[in-house]
């Protein structure tokens, strides 16, 4: 059975009692209970010292850390600590080490220096897992585990080992169960690629030009299933010696190299590490964007992972509301890994707390206690400076512990009418088949998610499930690439409005075209026939009457006869296309085309929106609402919280404000 969710919600901090004198640690544990911080996690890179020789382990240190943590009060998250493994074990099988698409082994000297496929590896994983479980599982200090930390970071989900190698060829034997199969699924009489037995596919990587896209979306497969088995190794012998304990993992921000709700299904608590500023440093390119938000991150980014990994923490069989935390929030100082790493806004660290609190986060959990003076991570903050004095971070906690005394909210994971769908399967097939350079599933999904939230409309983002999509008064698909006919006759017996973009079951499984011309098994929802896809570079965006664009990518349509064309192309082509409560939208909307067609989508689906001025959002918390500002102006929301009992903050709200609204009164 899942494990009781939280009934409030709190403070983490992660923290390597590794790093730092023994004698230093009572003292730590004492200010963390003066800051408010309930949850610390330790353990996850400690492997060297918990084992610093081949057959010698040391425990005593972690034994004392959890004395000192449980008699102050604490509550322990032991990670397990399979993502640095120590270099004797490496020197002992070298061949453990991942392999780049270059052919180069990625060496030790850092972290993550392990293929997921070795064999060799996955057994020391649960050894080590299993010494760990039996120390410490019933300790009554542990609260939660989590698995190994952040699978897949620094691009280590794909490795070209021989391990890899050997554990492809056995996973498509099995997928296909014969030669001819595999031949014919992936098209290989096409130049000459037949094989005459799976002992001789390759890994897809150093041919001469394309590989088949069919071999390439089978080789993210497989190595997502590796991560899923890898992973699974771990959770099986933990919940084995640590019962009633909960087991998370720590994903990413934009990282999709696996498939995250499969992953997921093994986990009682799906968490993930923000970074807002990091990530608007890394993945927005445009400087007038990023000079607007430079201290605050962007508004939807890490929203919209909140709302992804909050459905994560529901994919193990019977979770009902869903777990979810911030296991790693960035601190309110610079971090060390942007290309440039400006320093926060004032109230900005604060604002992302309650961000994710909104969103139904049980932990918000902070990276890190203590600034190292040594190593990789020097120049990042934590909560304390490196000297062990208090940092701005240290002062933040005790902030949001003072708005917890007096605004005491929990956890709520309510079903939201709207929901978005997000596949990893289409985001691996949009990376292998682009099409336009800029083009992704992602960000098609994500141009959806920002509309919708500049509507002030919060959102469920789900897998291509019946499941997910039941009880939704709006089904939200943009560039579902590969569309099952199980999930196309569950949209058809939905009763839901339905908003498809552009290339949605535009690929077979095997990413190919469908016999059927695309939208392939949509085609009973909506009798369209995709004839030509037509893209190009930003200067030259294809125009639709009254201003709007789509920005770089238009399809050819031909609708049937009971179809609607709502909307034209300045060219006269159809760009909008209805059949009752399915509208196909043929192109990449950009920012007006986007919002005109989700608010028309809420209006055909009878929900209430806002127009929400520039740089404010607002999400749902059950009868609660809380409001943003990520702009640098002071917003009166008056009209917003018009009718509603004021339960944190002002009407008035200053940048970085939060302001939470109660049921109307
Ligand atoms: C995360 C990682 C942490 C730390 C942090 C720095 O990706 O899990 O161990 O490296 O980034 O921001």
């Amino acid at each position: 059975m899942p494990l009781k969710p939280l009934s409030h919600q709190t403070l983490g901090v992660c923290y390597y009692p590794e790093h730092w004198p023994q004698d230093r640690w009572p003292q730590d544990a004492r200010m963390m209970v003066e800051a408010g911080i309930e949850f610390v996690r330790i353990g996850e890179f400690a492997w060297s010292r918990l084992e610093p020789e081949p057959g010698r382990s040391d425990w005593a240190w972690l034994d004392h850390a959890f004395e000192i943590l449980a008699e102050a009060g604490l509550k322990v998250v032991l990670g397990t600590p399979t993502a640095t493994p120590p270099k004797w074990l490496v020197d002992a099988m070298p061949d453990m080490l991942p392999v780049g698409a270059d052919g180069r082994v990625r060496g030790f000297g850092s972290r993550r220096h392990y293929c997921f496929s070795h064999k060799g590896y996955r057994a020391e994983c649960a050894r080590i897992t299993t010494a760990l479980a039996k120390r410490y599982g019933e300790h009554p200090a542990l609260a939660a585990w989590q698995t190994d930390n952040e699978y897949g970071c620094h691009r280590t989900t794909l490795s070209y080992s021989r391990a890899a190698l050997l554990g492809f060829r056995d996973w498509l034997a099995q997928q296909y169960q014969s030669i001819e199969a595999l031949n014919r699924s992936w098209g290989n009489v096409f130049w000459s690629m037949e094989y005459r037995s799976f002992d001789e596919i390759e890994l897809p990587v150093g041919a001469v030009t394309q590989v088949n896209p069919s071999h390439l979306i089978d080789f993210r497969r497989f190595a997502s299933d590796e991560v899923v088995a890898f992973n699974r190794l771990q959770t099986e012998i933990i919940r084995l010696h640590s019962p009633g304990r909960a087991i998370s993992h720590n994903f990413m921000g934009k990282f999709f190299e696996f498939d995250h709700y499969a992953v997921s299904a093994d986990l009682d608590i799906a968490t993930w590490d923000a970074y807002p500023l990091g990530f608007l440093d890394r993945e927005i390119g445009d400087p007038v964007f990023m000079e607007r938000y430079m201290g605050v991150g962007h508004p939807d980014f890490d929203a919209f992972h909140h709302d992804l990994y909050r459905t994560c923490g529901q994919m193990r069989q019977g979770t009902e509301n869903g777990r979810w935390w911030v296991m790693e929030q960035q601190p309110p100082g610079p971090l060390n890994w942007g290309a440039f790493n400006p320093e926060p806004k004032p109230g900005a660290g604060r604002l992302w707390v309650w961000e994710a609190f909104a969103a139904g986060a049980e932990v918000v959990s902070f990276f890190r206690w203590r600034q190292p003076h040594f190593a990789q991570e020097q120049m990042h903050e934590g909560l304390l400076l490196p000297d062990g004095t208090p940092n701005h971070g240290y002062e933040l906690c005790k902030e949001i512990t003072a708005d917890l005394a007096t605004h005491t909210p929990v956890p709520v994971n309510t079903r939201s009418d709207v929901a978005l769908v997000f596949d990893y399967d289409s985001q691996w097939m949009t990376e292998i088949m682009p099409v336009a350079e800029d083009a992704s599933h992602f960000d098609s999904v994500f141009r959806s998610y920002c509309a919708l939230r500049r509507a002030g409309i919060s959102v469920d983002i789900i897998p291509p499930s019946a499941d997910a999509i039941s009880n939704r008064k709006l089904i939200v698909m943009p560039m579902l690439v590969h569309c099952t006919d199980a999930f196309a006759e569950a949209l058809d017996r939905s009763e839901a409005v339905i908003l498809a973009g552009p290339w949605t079951g535009a690929k077979t499984r095997n990413l190919a075209i469908p016999e059927t011309l695309p939208p392939g098994p949509l085609q009973s929802l909506i009798d369209i026939a995709l004839r030509r896809v037509e893209t190009r570079r930003p200067f030259a965006p294809f125009k639709i009457a009254n201003s709007e664009a789509f920005d770089g990518w238009r399809e050819d349509i031909v609708p049937g006869e009971s179809v609607d064309v709502i909307e034209r192309l300045e060219t006269g082509g159809p760009a909008v296309l209805q059949k009752g409560k399915v509208v196909y939208v043929a192109g990449r909307g950009d920012e007006k085309m986007q919002d005109k067609q989700v608010r028309r989508a809420l209006d055909l689906a009878k929900i209430k929106w806002t127009d929400l001025p520039d740089d404010l959002r607002i999400r749902d918390n059950g009868q609660l609402s809380y409001v943003f500002n990520y702009g640098s102006k002071t917003r009166d929301i008056t009209s917003i919280a018009k009718g509603r009992k004021l339960e944190m903050g002002s009407l008035q709200l200053e940048p970085c404000g939060v302001t939470c609204l109660g049921p109307r009164v």
